[in-house]
């Protein structure tokens, strides 16, 4: 059997792991045209779970945008104009939608080559201005064959940045408009994103149902393991299974990775699995003391402090003098700085937002 594991981008079937109640929900709150706000941090499979119900939609067009790395509202056109352009395969038909519905700017029509699909591609200038967004709308529904659609604005909160309240109020109106679309605003930026909807001075205050997405519970993980391998013909300890995810602290993209190099291996054992995350360390060396590079002195004692006391009793006088703080209030700000960075998480006690960071900060000179 090839390696059912895969650790880069998006995930479905055999890779996808459970979330069948995020599922149910999802669908159940676009069926009754619920707008939802699904965030998370980072890589907790919030685009694998739009996805995958997307795909299993009936009677419903799922449009989904992808708004990563927009930074103008020219692009956030152009990612709407994709997204759109993916529900329509014949391209006669999309021109032909495109000229009824968009007068504000012209667009170019190009044939992917790798998906074969049509695209519509505005041509808009960075710094246009008075740009008719609600045509973008209209051509969503345009291209719809069915009465409903599901539009899904993945990493929404980027439009915070650069949309500024002039656009997000025009975003909403549209939104408002168009009844017969369910929207779903997925971010992982949490203070960005819960901001933006639940701030009564913000457009989008109290839009959508929140929809926090939480971790995948440890015995799915280790049911959907155990299951991988017995189609293989293989069999893995459920105690090896569930050490791995405890190391991963539950998060799905390491949790992957791990697996797919274990697979590969003939025997398991703890030999072998530390073996595996120092090999994972490894590959994330470069990407880790970047991050460390970016942190102030400050913010620095108070990861290790963190690290140091297991996140429990920080502020204590000899744990503050350890690290080289002088007053509590220097530590709380820095640490306080490291969640809004999301480098670290509050769960009752602070914990490292990422195991392998963490792991790594452990392991390096930086604690010698
Ligand atoms: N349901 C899942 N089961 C197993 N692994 C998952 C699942 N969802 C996500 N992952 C893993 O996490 C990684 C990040 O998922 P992604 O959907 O891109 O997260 P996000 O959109 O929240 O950043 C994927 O590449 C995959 O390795
Ligand atoms: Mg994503």
């Amino acid at each position: 059997m090839e390696n059912p594991f895969s650790f880069s981008g998006i995930v479905d079937d055999p890779a996808f792991c459970n979330r069948k109640k995020e599922q149910a929900d999802l669908t159940r709150l676009i069926k009754s045209s619920q707008n939802v706000l699904l965030y998370s941090h980072r890589r907790f499979g919030k685009t694998s779970l739009i996805l995958k119900v997307f795909k299993q939609l009936t009677g419903i067009t799922p449009i989904y945008i992808d708004l990563y790395g927009t930074t103008s509202i020219p692009d956030f056109i152009r990612s709407a104009l994709t997204g759109i352009s993916a529900a329509e395969p014949k391209i006669k038909r999309l021109m032909q939608l495109v000229r009824e519905t968009i007068t504000g700017f012209s667009v170019n029509f190009s044939i992917d080559p790798v998906t074969g699909l049509p695209a519509a591609v505005p041509r808009l200038a960075p710094g246009q201005k008075a740009i008719p967004v609600k045509e973008v709308f209209r051509l969503a529904e345009a291209v719809s064959t069915k009465k409903k659609i599901a539009i899904a604005f993945d990493e929404f909160q980027e439009v915070a940045r650069y949309g500024g309240e002039p656009f997000e109020k025009q975003l909403r109106k549209c939104i408002q408009q168009h009844r017969n679309i369910a929207y779903v605003f997925a971010g992982s930026q949490k203070h960005l994103i819960t901001d933006m909807f639940n701030n009564a001075k913000r457009a989008f205050y109290r839009q959508a149902a929140s929809f926090p997405l939480e971790k995948i519970a440890p015995k799915a993980y280790v049911k959907w393991v155990a299951n991988l391998y017995r189609k293989d013909n293989r069999t893995i300890d459920n105690g090896l299974i569930l050490q791995i995810v405890h190391r991963c602290d539950s998060h799905p993209a390491y949790i992957q990775e791990f697996f797919h190099h274990l697979w590969d291996e003939n025997t398991v054992s703890v030999a072998v699995i530390d073996h595996l995350e120092r090999r994972i360390i490894r590959r994330r060396m470069a990407e880790f003391a970047y991050a460390w590079d970016s942190l102030t002195l400050n913010q620095r004692r108070a990861l290790k402090l963190i690290v140091f006391t297991g996140g429990k009793a920080l502020y204590a006088v000899d744990n503050l003098a350890a690290f080289g703080f002088r007053t509590p209030s220097q530590a709380t700000a820095a640490v306080e700085k490291l969640i809004e960075r999301e480098f670290v998480v509050k769960n009752g006690v602070y914990q490292l937002q990422d195991p392998i960071f963490k792991r790594w900060l452990e392991l390096s000179q930086i604690f010698s």
